[in-house]
């Protein structure tokens, strides 16, 4: 076993070390059925009813097919999703981690883990200035948890925030209130599905309009809460994005701040993705207020590289997870016992927890303040070459939404229609035949590239009309790699505007 073991371990750190770039395929696509067909000739994909132990060379050769068609999302040419480009101290991080493997839940088990989690995120609640008193002293009490991912976080917060207002609901249920919460209309969907989760049902969650780049439109919200009231309703929560999923927009959170104050409102920040802006002196600001919310959801495993899942729910009042969370297994956290007041099990919904921490904490300390705000600053620099690539691209590409962060939102016009599109405004007075044959596109021209492997670059619709959207927050992206980028999604526009 231990030569397996070796060969895979091998495999993987030579992965890291040299991943995928430049002209290697960003992916060899396969069909479901060609994936079971390749994995066929080594050790199948499917387990038999009694399934045999399978030889190292069938499994070092399933290995390496895992490898080859698996997305390589660190190559500079997958900017296709809210992650990219894994930061290596991170990955091996996460081995050791794993090779420790241990639960979260309580010091006995976890000493060094428990005492790490509480470090990072007293730096990270510091961040985003819940550090009323807080030293760099590691607390015994840390103002938050690591979840596993930011959907579940987002589901503890929310719980968090109807327990304040109905501290009976842990016991008792609802209350029987029509809660409502609010969130924007290009908020993430976290929040609908903690609604039907919550019991609160998804048509608690009310969505209120954005202004043109994406972000919440504030007066909406006031007018919204009040609505709500008006109707009956009880709100409970707002939801600020700081980074919203499609354009990377940051709501305001001052002014939805003193609405929630006003209207004594649970407000919630979601950071999963646009809260590592706080580690750029730059781009901080974006922010403004965060220390006024109540809870805040940031995803290290997003911009900052960290493996999948790396998120850090913090809360302005931790008392107030044990409130919520805790069981009382006796099993587990008995009072007295050793250090038992360090265990962090009581505050969760969960009972192991995978320790998550090690590897942000590794990288945090490999790269310091500086390197991580670098990270942030190198991704803004190649968001805004490809936006000036864009606006001087005398038609080839139109912006669709003005962005000032780290995605960026546009349509590729096909020459015969240049002339009458030359902006994203123009594009939505066109006919809906022309409007028809645009939307088609990224999907078209994705599926090219995905077929040669050239890279991988995301689109959804927005307002309807399916749009591409780069992501950056890889540190190994270059300028080359958006000219290439944007050059190929031209090369295969051509190419499917001669096939219609
Ligand atoms: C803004 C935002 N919030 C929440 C989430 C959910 O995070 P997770 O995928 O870790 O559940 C995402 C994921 O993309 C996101 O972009």
């Amino acid at each position: 076993m231990s030569e397996l073991v070796q060969a895979i371990a091998e495999r993987a750190l030579a992965y890291v070390l040299d991943p995928p770039a430049g002209d290697d395929p960003v992916v060899a696509l396969a069909a479901p059925q060609d994936l079971v067909t390749v994995f066929g000739e080594a050790a199948g994909l499917a387990l038999a009813d009694i399934e045999e132990p399978s030889g190292d060379l069938a499994l070092l050769r399933a290995v390496e097919l895992v490898v080859q068609h698996s997305v390589h999302t660190s190559h500079p040419r997958f900017i296709n999703q809210n992650f990219a480009g894994p930061d290596p101290v991170s990955v091996v991080g996460d081995w050791l981690g794993a090779a420790l493997n241990t639960t979260g839940a309580t010091f006995e088990a976890a000493p060094v883990f428990t005492l790490m989690e509480s470090a990072v995120l007293s730096k990270l609640g510091r961040l985003a200035g819940y550090d009323d008193g807080a030293t760099t002293e590691i607390p015994i009490l840390p103002p938050g948890l690591f979840c596993p991912g930011g959907s579940t976080a987002t589901l503890y917060a929310l719980q968090l925030a109807r327990h304040r207002r109905n501290p009976d609901v842990v016991t008792s249920g609802s209350s029987g209130e029509r809660l409502t919460l609010f969130v924007s209309a290009a908020g993430h969907y976290a929040a609908t599905k903690s609604a039907a989760l919550l019991g609160i049902g998804t048509n608690a969650v009310i969505k209120v309009e954005t202004d043109a780049t994406g972000a919440m439109h504030v007066p909406a919200l006031a007018a919204a809460v009040k609505a709500s009231k008006q109707a009956g309703e009880v709100p409970f929560a707002v939801i600020a994005t700081s980074g919203t999923t499609v354009t990377s927009a940051f709501d305001d959170i001052q002014s939805i701040a003193d609405i929630c104050e006003r209207e004594h409102l649970w407000l919630h920040i979601d950071g999963c993705y646009g809260g590592s802006a706080l580690f750029s002196a730059t781009y901080a600001h974006l922010l403004d207020g965060v220390a006024r919310s109540d809870s805040f959801v940031w995803n290290l495993h997003k911009m900052m590289g960290m493996t999948q899942q790396c998120t850090a729910l913090l809360v302005k009042n931790p008392q107030q997870l044990a409130a919520c969370f805790a069981g009382k297994a006796d099993y587990l956290f008995q009072p007295d016992k050793l250090n038992a007041e360090y265990d962090s099990g009581d505050r969760t919904f969960q009972c192991a927890r995978r320790i998550d921490v090690l590897k942000l904490w590794l990288s945090w300390k490999h790269h310091g303040d500086v390197g991580f705000g670098h990270r942030i600053d190198h991704s803004v620099l190649m968001a805004d070459h490809a936006r000036h690539r864009i606006r001087s691209s005398q038609g080839t590409f139109v912006p669709l939404v003005e962005g000032n962060f780290t995605n960026v939102v546009f349509a590729w016009i096909p020459e015969a229609d240049r002339s009458i599109v030359r902006d994203g405004t123009e594009l939505r007075s066109q006919s809906p035949e022309l409007l028809h044959r645009l939307h088609s596109l990224p999907a078209r021209i994705k599926a090219q590239m995905q077929a040669e492997g050239t890279a991988m670059i995301g689109f959804q619709p927005v307002d309807g009309l399916n749009a591409f959207r780069m992501l950056f927050m890889n540190p190994s992206v270059t300028t080359d790699d958006v000219d290439a980028m944007l050059a190929l999604i031209d090369t295969y526009g051509q190419r499917v505007s001669v096939a219609t």
